[in-house]
């Protein structure tokens, strides 16, 4: 069983779906947790991580704006002293062709999946590099990194952005003993996903070899991996974590 007893983690888009299961999961494993998210939803996570006896905080934020973010963040590191841990989670992926697309749509999305990634982590930094130690998570997506999605051409390219982030900023905070990883899931069952329904939740579990749907919880274990010494050594890694999805 890993042990993150006296970590402080920041999960971002936790109100919901991943990003809570993570945040309950770095709870269990001993995290104190702050919760991100722009919906209040994100309070009853809060009560849900007080029961695992843990400290925690939640923070109403929009991550694309970065007032927002440098405000929670110093929120944080004056209730907890620092931060060891950051998954950057929140993500938006509205579907639309691309002829019906328009420049809106596009800096929306790009906002809150690429610059969100960018606003927290500039934000955090300075204290991990004072820190010299940091775990920095980011949730990319098979879309994008690894194959094309009809109607995401925005999220695709937020997507592929967060793989290439990933790569140079692991390589910036090596010495620092910060790591930066990437993951991209595939199809994971959450609230976002759901309203797919049930015709294409059948589609794509049938092209997925393990034969089932990728769980919150799924994704949350790698998380809580890579936040964990046990991957000390691991940086700059995009992991895929699909059932199989994108082997054919
Ligand atoms: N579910 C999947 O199949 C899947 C696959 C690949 C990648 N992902 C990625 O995983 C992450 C989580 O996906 P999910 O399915 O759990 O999503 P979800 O829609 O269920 O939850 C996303 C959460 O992010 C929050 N959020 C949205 N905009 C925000 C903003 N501007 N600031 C702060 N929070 C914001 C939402 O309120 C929500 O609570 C996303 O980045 C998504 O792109 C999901």
């Amino acid at each position: 069983m890993i042990n993150l007893n006296g970590r402080v983690a920041i999960v971002t888009g936790a109100a919901q779906g991943i990003g809570k299961e993570v945040g309950l999961s770095l709870a269990r494993a001993g995290a104190d947790v702050v919760i991100v998210d722009v919906v209040d939803k994100l309070f009853e996570v809060v009560k849900d991580i007080k029961k695992h006896g843990r400290n925690t905080l939640g923070i109403k934020c929009d991550v694309s704006n970065y007032n927002d973010v440098k405000n929670a963040v110093d929120q944080v590191i004056d209730k907890f002293g620092g931060v060891d841990i950051l998954v950057n989670n929140a993500g938006i992926y509205p579907f639309r062709p691309i002829l019906e697309m328009n420049e809106e749509d596009w800096d929306k999305v790009i906002g809150v999946n690429l610059k969100g990634v960018f606003n927290f982590t500039k934000a955090v930094l300075p204290k991990m590099i004072e820190q010299k130690r940091g775990k920095i998570i980011n949730i990319a997506s098979i879309a994008g990194a690894v194959v094309g999605f009809m109607n995401l051409t925005h999220y695709s390219a937020s997507k592929a952005g967060i793989v290439g982030f990933t790569k140079s900023l692991a390589l910036e905070v090596a010495k620092y003993r910060i790591n930066v990883n990437a993951i991209s899931p595939g199809p994971i069952l959450t609230e976002g996903t759901e309203i797919l329904g049930h015709e294409m939740y059948e589609q794509i579990k049938m092209a997925i070899p393990i034969g089932r749907w990728g769980k919150p919880e799924d994704v949350a274990n790698l998380v809580i991996f890579l936040a964990s010494d046990e991957s000390n050594f691991i940086t700059g890694q995009n992991i895929v974590i699909d059932g199989g999805y994108t082997l054919q």
